[in-house]
């Protein structure tokens, strides 16, 4: 049933809550380098340095055939000149999602850092070794699972997912470097990274970074 009064109070429950806590890192927008992979590095570092959980979680956004969007979380595999790197099925929504349209969105938080980093651009598919690599350097039984590919498909039967588990997990126990073809190590190359540093004040430093035919443009933005 609609209750305006318990919309009114979960608004004010959640209007209570903090965001933004104290203290938070310094960022000067002046002083930075000309590329974003180093920048983005730097804050990932700081992230691991001062103990965040999960620093290298981010959500992935895609499109479906339908232009609905979708978002869900990935691990960063790797970040170089080509770009920032997730890995995941090739059937998997997502790996369906990117097969039709092939740009996404990566987005990283550090709450305790107030940081979050922006990315969009163009994603492909790595090499068949690249995937491969990746792969099996997965636990086994995250290779167990990805060789049943039935990656968020219903559930019906918990038992019979059980019961499938158990004999992937002999197979890739007795062929150790069996690899899913269907395993892909994907690459965003960005055309925009775009750093925000939360202030408690609420008057947050934006920075984007463009990339042109002659290399990276850097752009402050209005919070
Ligand atoms: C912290 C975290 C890390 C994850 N890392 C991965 C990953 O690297 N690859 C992956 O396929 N799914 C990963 N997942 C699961 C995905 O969020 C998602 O549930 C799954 O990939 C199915 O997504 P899809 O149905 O949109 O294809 C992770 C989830 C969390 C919460």
């Amino acid at each position: 049933m609609d209750d305006p009064d318990h919309g009114a109070a979960v608004r004010a429950w959640l209007r209570d809550i903090e965001v933004f806590a104290e203290p938070l890192p310094e960022f000067d927008p002046q002083q930075v380098p000309a590329d974003p992979t180093t920048l983005f590095l730097s804050w990932l570092s700081q992230a691991v340095r001062d103990g965040l959980r999960d620093p290298h979680a981010m959500t992935l956004s895609t499109v479906d055939e339908s232009g609905d969007p979708d978002a869900r979380v990935l691990i960063l595999k790797g970040v170089d000149a080509s770009g920032w790197q997730f890995a995941g099925h090739g059937f998997s929504p997502k790996g369906r999602q990117l097969a039709v349209h092939s740009r996404a969105a990566l987005t990283f938080y550090w709450p305790e850092h107030g940081r979050q980093v922006r990315l969009r651009g163009a994603v492909a598919g790595g090499s068949a070794q690249d995937s491969a690599a990746d792969f099996l350097g997965r636990s086994t039984t995250a290779r167990a699972e990805s060789l049943l590919g039935r990656q968020s498909q219903y559930l019906a039967d918990a038992a019979e997912r059980d019961q499938a588990l158990e004999k992937s997990l002999a197979l890739v126990e007795s062929e150790p470097t069996l690899v899913d073809s269907a395993w892909t190590l994907y690459t965003l190359a960005p055309t925009e990274v775009e750093f925000w540093q939360a202030a408690r004040s609420r008057i947050h430093t934006r920075l984007r970074y463009e990339r042109t035919p002659q290399g990276w443009e850097r752009f402050r933005l209005w919070s």
